[in-house]
């Protein structure tokens, strides 16, 4: 059996040719990562190489020490990961620590995991504790709708909460605690993703000004579903205001507090003025 024969690997192929297909990943833009299973671990146990050397991650993630996580590439097209999975992805193992990354199975033609990886794992330590190891998928994406409000919104959690949840009946049941906003700053480094770490203790979504989208998520489907839903319900919010300035009617604060109690979900209260 080949690796990509496994079902995670399979489903990891499929979300990012998903990705893809929905215009989300212009050259290399994008990134994905999973926390793989330890038991799925030991059943592709003698298809990986660990003779390959450690190398520094540029952050510490010490309670994910050891564990191995499904990446993409630096550089590497999200368009070319299904005909190439090999050549464009790489299963690593963290060292004990969880300072020092090595490839044990992918990248084969050279190259390095993406260059967001310290914001990748950071997120994963972060949501893996608050989610009592249920967040398994990290994904980063470069969809257009939510990129433009970044130019329009006050670079703020409440607006661009408040917002997303009004534009569609179902945001605030998908995303309840809100989405968390990242003021610009250099990509690919430690220093963003601290900032996103924190912002992913609160949210399951955090948005970098001018750059694009972080989400986390339980499996495939929730995590790309959640993209999914942020970015359409901005682009519901670009085509109402490309026709009218201010909104005729929307969904009020009593309708949120009411759609709540329904579905069972606690909203964000300071979100609700
Ligand atoms: P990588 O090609 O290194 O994954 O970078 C793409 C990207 O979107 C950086 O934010
Ligand atoms: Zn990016």
């Amino acid at each position: 059996m080949k690796l990509t024969e496994f079902a995670f690997v399979k489903e990891f192929i499929a979300f990012a040719e998903a990705g893809w297909q929905k215009g989300w990943h212009e050259r290399n833009g994008g990134n994905l990562s999973y926390r793989v299973p330890a038991e799925d671990i030991e059943a592709c146990r003698d298809l990986l190489d660990f003779s390959r050397p450690y190398a520094p991650i540029g952050t510490a993630v010490p309670a994910l020490g050891g564990q191995f996580f499904m990446v993409t590439g630096s550089g590497k097209y999200m368009s070319n990961v299904l005909s190439n999975p090999a050549d464009t992805c790489a299963l690593i193992q963290l060292d004990e620590a969880g300072e020092n990354y090595r490839i044990v199975w992918g990248l084969v033609n050279g190259g390095r995991p993406t260059s967001e990886l310290p914001t990748h794992l950071m997120n994963h330590e972060v949501k893996m504790l608050a989610t009592d190891g249920a967040h398994r998928v990290i994904y980063h994406c470069h969809p257009a709708n939510l990129i433009a409000l970044t130019f329009i919104l006050p670079l703020e959690d409440e607006y661009f909460s408040r917002e997303l949840w009004e534009m569609m009946t179902e945001c605030p049941i998908i995303f309840p605690a809100g989405i968390g906003v990242i003021p610009w700053m250099v990509p690919g480094g430690r220093e963003i993703a601290v900032v996103t770490a924190e912002k992913m203790k609160i949210y399951d979504a955090a948005v970098w000004a001018h750059h694009g989208l972080f989400c986390s998520g339980a499996d495939f489907d929730a995590t790309f579903g959640l993209a999914h839903t942020i970015e359409k319900s901005a682009e519901i919010y670009i085509k109402v205001h490309s026709v009218v300035e201010k909104k005729r009617q929307t969904i009020t604060k009593d309708d949120f507090i009411q759609l709540a109690k329904d579905f069972g979900v606690t909203l964000t209260e300071e979100f609700l003025k």
